[in-house]
């Protein structure tokens, strides 16, 4: 990854700071961007001893102009890029009966709509300059089985993992590989907001691994699925749960 230009969205805080750790150690030349301005400026300040190069780009990824603007800033900054990785996502705990229209759309522009624009406008630039990049979406266990309160979240999500296969098919013949992570109970910000909201519950009572996972047990994954280490491998989600998902029959 030496010198390989990355960009992470969402990487102002939990798995999206952790990817750009992880990458910025290895060498790489990482574009953060994010919506929080000042998260984004105390991460670059955390991540300056680090062997790669970081540099900040603040967009909300919700707006399409906003985006489009952010994407050809990060693309002209090292004049091209290597890597995508489409990490920011948001999550809102409701029922099902009580999901709103302007909610729905929320998730769904955050997580699928932004992923699907940013990684098109993108793959596009690379295959006009034929670089065999790598792109990885960050998907959620939620997206492969399904749960309570987060129809919004769970149907975006799923909808990843499809544009994943999707994109894998069309992008192969360009040298381009697509794949996802899909990180189970994840020690972050979002998943401590989750906990709140559903008060005193274990949420790791089903995980055979009994612990929470770490940012960096994610991004070694996603780290892997971009590097050449996986020269073979597209159009595969993979699961980073503690076993998560494999113990879906137990009660
Ligand atoms: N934490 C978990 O347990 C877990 C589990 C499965 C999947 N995930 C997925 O991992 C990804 C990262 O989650 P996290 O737990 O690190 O969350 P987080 O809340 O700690 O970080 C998300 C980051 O994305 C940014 N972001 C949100 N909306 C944005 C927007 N519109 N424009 C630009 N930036 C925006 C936030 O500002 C924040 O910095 C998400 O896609 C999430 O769905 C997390």
């Amino acid at each position: 990854m030496n010198h390989k230009r990355v960009l992470v969205t969402g990487a102002a805080s939990g798995i999206g700071r952790g990817i750009a750790e992880k990458f910025l150690e290895e060498g790489a030349r990482v574009i953060l961007l994010d919506k929080d301005e000042k998260n984004l400026k105390d991460t670059i300040i955390q991540l300056k001893s680090k062997k790669g190069i970081a540099h900040a780009i603040v967009c909300d990824i919700a707006q399409e102009k906003e985006l489009r603007l952010a994407i050809e800033q990060s693309w002209d900054y090292w004049d091209g890029l290597d890597v995508l990785i489409n990490n920011a996502g948001l999550a809102l705990r409701e029922s099902f009966v009580d999901i709103s229209i302007s909610n729905w759309d929320l998730i769904m522009d955050i997580n699928l709509r932004a992923t699907f624009v940013l990684s098109q406008i993108v793959s596009k630039k690379m295959i006009a300059k034929d670089i065999a990049g790598s792109i990885v979406n960050i998907t959620s266990k939620n997206g492969l089985s399904g749960s309570s309160k987060l129809a919004h979240y769970n149907t975006s999500k799923a909808g990843i993992n499809l544009l994943t296969q999707s994109m894998a098919v069309e992008l192969a013949r360009y040298g381009i590989r697509v794949n996802a992570v899909a990180p189970g109970f994840i020690e972050t910000p979002l998943d401590r907001e989750l906990k709140q909201q559903e008060g005193s519950l274990n949420i790791t009572d089903k995980t055979p691994m009994k612990r929470m996972g770490t940012v960096l047990e994610v991004a070694n994954g996603v780290f892997f699925l971009a590097s050449d280490a996986a020269s073979y491998i597209t159009g595969t989600t993979l699961v980073i749960d503690g076993g998560h998902l494999a113990n879906a029959s137990e009660f």
